[in-house]
């Protein structure tokens, strides 16, 4: 995407939503990564959720529309799930272990590198395709579910593995999308 492309975008559109979410979570790896003891835990806490909601959002409303609407996106947007997919298992497993796990460093070195690589892959080969290929009131119903699914984990504190935070966000967007279950 281009810097004028980016500028355009209302600040309810699903893209310039996706584009914040990917800053936040930079600067969620670089807080986990100068923070120790219990603070580098929390801050992996809030990473973490903050994937989960984002993946599970994209999983929901921007890959499948890729893959549905335009022809040829099909072998991007599988890149993608399996990139995500991966992420989503190791992003699992350090939770479960938690912060003070001897292998937590080198875990969170290899989840920044691979997260920050699709976010990236998303912005130069997913993005493009949906703004030149979408109508801005349609992105930005897309934006509005996600931001009702992001209220939606930021209030319940109870979820607390990504796959609840992934099911929760898929509702939450399927009920604003008006798609049912
Ligand atoms: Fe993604
Ligand atoms: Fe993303």
């Amino acid at each position: 995407m281009t810097e004028k492309q980016m500028e355009q975008l209302r600040e309810d559109d699903v893209v310039a939503l996706l584009l914040r979410q990917h800053g936040l979570v930079r600067e969620m790896f670089d807080e986990v990564d100068k923070s120790k003891g219990a603070r580098r835990a929390e801050a992996f806490q809030r990473l973490a959720r903050m994937l989960a909601v984002h993946e599970a959002a994209e999983e929901e409303v921007v890959h499948p529309y890729v893959e549905e609407n335009i022809k040829g996106a099909k072998k991007v947007v599988q890149a993608r799930l399996r990139e995500e997919k991966e992420a989503k298992k190791l992003l699992t497993q350090m939770m479960e272990r938690g912060a003070d796990d001897k292998s937590f460093d080198s875990d969170i070195e290899k989840l920044k590198t691979d997260v920050l690589e699709h976010a990236m892959n998303e912005e130069h080969e997913e993005f493009p395709i949906i703004l030149e290929n979408t109508g801005e009131d349609q992105r930005r119903a897309m934006g509005t579910a996600i931001k009702a699914a992001v209220h939606a984990i930021a209030t319940d504190k109870d979820l607390t593995s990504p796959q609840a935070i992934m099911d929760r966000t898929r509702d939450v967007i399927n009920d604003k999308m008006g798609k049912g279950r």
